[in-house]
């Protein structure tokens, strides 16, 4: 039986070294263990590396078992070195075990990876650096110290990244077993127990302050919390002292900024509201009898520009309403203007637009010469800190705001109407459902001229996949070039 210590430095290496002897001298998996220093010795354990066999090969590992390695030799659990050898040796006539995910001791070696990453991140988001007091050896550069206590033996794998991160700075950051040590640019380990000191500097109140301030008491979820930031950390993170008194202050500070938020109605509101009830009581054009004196669209759009059919105008920028030559023989329909539409005023200009346009031009299809809109004509979104966050309008607003569609397509008068997606599609034929199923067809619309039902371009800028976007686009100017076959095939018969 052949046993090794490994040191708290550099283990994976010593690993990594008495592992290849080991194989290349045959010793079985079940012939070797590794203890480190704080695990207890196995009496007559031989502490020699064997000799390598006559016949022995080095062993050969595949991409991603050193990396893998690598982190698990961190692992605090005796077993790892061990389980490490024993996949080392499996490999040697299985090279492809490592992607056998359900083989019990890659999933072992798996779940230690996965436990000594956590580590690293929680060593990366809790260490808290206090600034030293000033002394002569090192007189005219400030020097910090932290103090962490891992769960694993990661220190030198975290070491690098607090070497790049605060790579201006003299730091040591001590934990029970290793200290890393940053020095002029030099990075440094030392295997000398320590103990926690007991540091303060006026970073404290400084962390206290800021955890105060981003703290969020309508967000509290105190499991959640205490999995993100687990109770042993605590004791070295000044600002986790705030942590029980904002807990138990989080229901009334919630309730306070619930009483005292801004509502989301603008000032202009109540001039809305006022016009509204005007709106609503007196229709400029009430019924179809008043569209006999036709207007133009100019016209129109200057009266939209007042909208307030419904509440959508209370939080948009203004109204986008249709754009494109009144005599056109296609009307593109939309769902609503988003949020760069919202700010310029005019539909279709932002990435969905975009798209339109570029497939549009692929088969052919000139967007100056179709009348482009929405069924809604204000923008519907959900404040989101600094964004606005796009939100479907509901039936009673598309049913509301068919009162500009229905006059934009009586002034428009197209041979075909495109409906992009469900929103659209219902504002023209009283049924959005079952988008997917029925693009590609020709639906009659209310006002009997023909829809061609497709989908929405930001149907395909969703599509999470490479793959799927370019089968979707192809389908959509597919679509776009039988809309375009229509409407010209339409203008042969009217001109014959
Ligand atoms: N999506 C729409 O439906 N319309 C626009 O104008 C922009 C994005």
């Amino acid at each position: 039986m052949h046993q090794f210590t490994l040191p708290d430095l550099d283990r994976f290496e010593a690993w990594r070294d008495q592992a290849r002897a080991c194989a290349k001298a045959c010793v079985p998996a079940c012939s070797v263990s590794w203890r480190t220093g704080t695990d207890a010795p196995t009496l007559f354990a031989d502490t020699v590396l064997p000799s390598p066999e006559k016949n022995g090969k080095p062993a050969r590992a595949p991409e991603g078992f050193l990396d893998l390695a690598r982190l698990v030799c961190a692992h605090e659990s005796g077993e790892a070195f061990n389980l490490l050898y024993r996949l080392l040796i499996r490999l040697q006539g299985y090279p492809r075990l490592l992607s056998d995910r359900s083989d019990p001791d890659v999933e072992t070696a798996r779940r230690m990876e996965k436990s000594v990453r956590r580590d690293m991140q929680k060593m990366k988001a809790f260490v808290r650096f206090r600034e030293l007091a000033g002394d002569a050896e090192f007189a005219g550069r400030r020097r910090f110290f932290a103090w962490f206590e891992p769960s694993h033996n990661i220190v030198q794998l975290a070491g690098p990244f607090f070497a790049r991160r605060f790579a201006d700075m003299d730091w040591v950051i001590a934990t029970p077993r290793v200290t890393a040590i940053h020095e002029n640019g030099n990075l440094r380990f030392d295997a000398s127990p320590a103990n926690r000191p007991h540091l303060t500097d006026q970073t404290e109140e400084l962390w206290k302050t800021y955890f105060t301030h981003i703290f969020n008491p309508a967000r509290l979820k105190v499991k959640a919390m205490c999995a993100e930031m687990p109770k042993k950390y605590w004791k070295n993170l000044p600002e986790a002292e705030t942590i029980p008194l904002l807990i138990r202050e989080a229901e009334s500070r919630s309730r306070a900024m619930r009483d005292n938020a801004p509502g989301p109605v603008p000032p202009k509101a109540e001039r809305v509201k006022a016009r509204l009830h005007q709106t609503l009581e007196s229709e400029p054009w009430a019924g179809d009898a008043a569209m006999t004196s036709k207007p133009s669209i100019e016209e129109l759009r200057k009266d939209a520009a007042s909208c307030a059919r419904c509440q959508l105008c209370e939080m948009a920028t203004q109204t986008v309403f249709g754009e494109g030559p009144q005599d056109a023989d296609l009307m593109v329909v939309g769902e609503q203007p988003g949020d760069r539409e919202d700010l310029a005023g005019k539909p279709f200009i932002g990435p969905a637009g975009q798209l339109f346009d570029r497939i549009a031009k692929s088969v052919g299809l000139n967007r100056s010469e179709c009348y482009v809109t929405n069924a809604v004509k204000h923008f519907k979104f959900r404040p989101a800190g600094k964004r606005r966050i796009h939100q479907r309008p509901q039936n009673h607003e598309i049913d509301r705001c068919r009162w500009w569609l229905d006059r934009e397509i009586k002034l428009v008068a197209p041979s075909l109407i495109l409906a992009m997606g469900a929103t659209a599609l219902r504002a023209l034929t009283g049924d959005g459902s079952g988008i997917l199923k029925r693009r590609g067809g020709i639906k009659k619309s209310r006002y009997g001229i023909p829809v061609f039902v497709t989908v929405h371009p930001s149907f395909l800028l969703r599509l999470p996949s490479e793959q799927d976007r370019t089968v979707e686009e192809a389908r959509f100017a597919a679509d776009l070039a039988t809309a375009l076959d229509f409407v010209r095939q339409d203008r042969i018969i009217q001109s014959e």
